[in-house]
């Protein structure tokens, strides 16, 4: 893995220190880069009523969205555990972060690549969103 996606996955971990999951005991950290370099990090939130939880990677990606709307994602890192950092599991984006994400990637007009962990702590790397999520309901994305 190149130095700047090992560093987005570092920030990833570090942000699964503050996932509020008391239900599913899963801690999910999401962390993004911004073309300027900034970074945007996000953890999943539950709720008692479990449909409103919200996934790691939403988070990150709306928090983004809402502060710095104009500049775009370059790419995105997910890792989880049920324990401790050290001791990750495979966790893919769930088809809901894919539907959200691909709006972004949409409307940004850029690929947003992806980097996650798979089956034997072996990491994925994405290129597109789309990529994971073909013939999908805007047509606008084929860009
Ligand atoms: N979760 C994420 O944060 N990201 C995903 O891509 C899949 C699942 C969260 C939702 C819930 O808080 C917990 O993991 C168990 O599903």
């Amino acid at each position: 893995m190149d130095s700047e996606s090992r560093y987005l996955v570092h920030k990833a971990k570090e942000a699964t220190d503050y996932a509020y999951a008391p239900y599913s005991k899963f801690h999910v950290g999401a962390a993004l880069l911004l073309e300027d370099g900034t970074l945007i990090i996000g953890s999943n939130q539950e709720n008692a009523s479990y449909p409103l939880s919200m996934c790691a990677e939403r988070v990150a990606v709306y928090s983004a969205s809402s502060q710095y709307p104009a500049k775009k994602i370059q790419k995105i890192a997910v890792v989880a555990h049920k324990k401790t950092k050290k001791d990750l599991v495979p966790a893919t984006l769930c088809g809901g972060c894919r539907q959200v994400l691909l709006e972004y990637e949409s409307k940004q007009k850029q690929a947003i690549e992806l980097i996650m962990m798979g089956a034997k702590g072996k990491w994925i790397k994405c290129p597109s969103v789309v990529s994971l999520l073909p013939f999908d309901f805007d047509k606008s994305n084929l860009f």
